[in-house]
């Protein structure tokens, strides 16, 4: 539990932890080419933490040098590991892990905390049985603990029923060890990071895109190790960039992160919200972040931008909650199954902090503009959700209350350090 006082106000720059989409499968990708893969700018949160166990117990080699990790890697030392795999609250893992397991072969037992115990898995599991795999999940509801068993996968061609970069990649992971093509139909994009780097990494890998439905064909592949430089995280720098637009006298820099479609999209919607925020590039997908003081105004967010937003719906929420008019959040009702219920989760959390709220299966309707105060927060294993609320409380007359903040250990180990020096300068 944290108390956290407001009406602070924000200034200076801080760098955020690295990429945790990219952090999770470089290490993956490492694990499968053979040789030695150098990354650097690993995000230190436990999430990537236990994907790094999950190669080494898999046969890979890491071994940390300064702000590096090499990783020894390739398929041929690669096999199935005697203990059950511990995911931690790592989403990512077990959905693109489970994958990666089947296209090793073998008999591969998974299991998490509390939320990913309770997260679906059939999503992933159906295309994995499809391709050969056997999977025994614990109890009718089908998530984990599971253990799936692989002994040779075959190709599949397979439309994604709901938008998710966990999804699509599980089974682009699975399908580099078939023989067969594997080929995966998004009719809403999700993130590309996979694609992208399995071919940066020498993969078979094909993307084509007609009216907006992408298909994304793999086959088996020899990866080659490489360098990977993992720029900053823009899902945590979005905490920070909102915490510049909602406090007087603020402004924020956060420095290198990674920017492209469907990962830094909130920037939009931010600036349709009025905010004032300056995007500095550093190259074509890094970039410094810099948002000031801003009187904000309502927005709709819904329809298939959701799917490029989802992870920054918490925070948007939070930007929502000052800004004058109702912002209407529709089409979401994947938030739902997140690390908690973050449309219940978020609702609650924002009522207490005297924000009207109404709340909807696939969404909720903010009207900000009130007078808030500090607020009553139950974290629910849910890390974004800690931070959101962290920086409307700090924001906000009064003293918040965050019951089981440690969650953001997960993915952002030293927020509480930054915001206290993000902080610092009296009002
Ligand atoms: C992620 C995909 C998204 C996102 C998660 C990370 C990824 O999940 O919410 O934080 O790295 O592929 P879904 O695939 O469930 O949408």
């Amino acid at each position: 539990m944290i108390k956290i006082n407001g009406i602070k106000i924000f200034r200076g720059e801080l760098e955020v932890p690295g990429d945790k989409s990219i952090s999770h499968r470089s290490l993956m990708i490492s694990a499968l080419s053979s040789g030695k893969s150098k990354i650097t700018g690993l995000s230190k949160g436990q999430d990537v933490i236990a994907t790094k166990r999950f190669i080494e117990l898999l046969g890979a080699d890491v071994t940390e040098l300064g702000d590096s990790i090499y990783v020894e890697g390739g398929t041929e030392r690669l096999c199935a590991p005697n203990d059950a795999i511990d995911v931690g609250n790592s989403g990512t893992l077990i959905r693109i892990g489970a994958g990666l397991a089947a296209g090793i072969g073998g008999e591969f037992s998974f299991y998490g905390d509390a939320s990913v115990n309770k997260r679906p898995m059939k999503r992933v599991f159906d295309p994995l049985r499809k391709m050969g795999a056997d999977i025994f999940a614990s109890n009718a509801a089908e998530t984990a603990p599971f253990t799936i068993l692989s002994r040779g996968l075959k190709g599949i061609r397979y439309q994604l029923p709901i938008p998710s970069a966990q999804v699509k990649s599980s089974i682009l992971f699975a399908g580099l060890g078939t023989k067969d093509v594997t080929t995966v139909i998004e009719p809403i994009p999700t993130r590309r990071h996979t694609e992208e780097m399995l071919k940066a990494a020498g993969a078979n890998i094909t993307v084509t895109s007609r009216s907006n439905v992408r298909e994304i064909s793999v086959s088996k592949s020899a990866l080659t190790p490489a360098n990977y430089q993992i720029p900053g995280d823009p899902s945590q720098a979005a905490f920070w960039i909102v915490a510049g637009l909602i406090s007087p006298n603020s402004e924020v820099t956060v420095k290198n992160i990674y920017i492209g479609q469907l990962r830094s999209d909130f920037i939009e919607v931010l600036r349709q919200m009025g905010a004032d925020i300056d995007v500095t590039y550093g190259s074509s997908t890094s970039a410094d972040v810099t948002s000031r003081s801003s009187s904000l105004r309502a927005t709709e967010i819904s329809g298939p931008s959701i799917a490029g937003l989802i992870d920054e719906i918490p925070i948007l929420a939070v930007a929502a909650s000052v800004a004058s008019g109702t912002t209407r959040i529709g089409d979401a009702a994947e938030l739902r199954v997140k690390e908690s219920d973050r449309i219940s989760t978020m609702v609650k959390a924002l009522r207490s902090f005297g924000v009207t709220v109404i709340e909807n299966d696939d969404g909720m309707e903010i009207t900000g503009g009130g007078k808030l105060h500090g607020g009553e927060v139950q974290a629910k294993l849910d890390h974004r959700i800690a931070m959101s609320c962290a920086i409307l409380g700090s924001a906000v007359e009064g003293t918040t209350v965050i019951e089981g903040f440690e969650c953001v250990d997960s993915s952002y180990p030293g927020f509480l350090e930054d915001l206290t020096r993000i902080t610092a300068v009296e009002n």
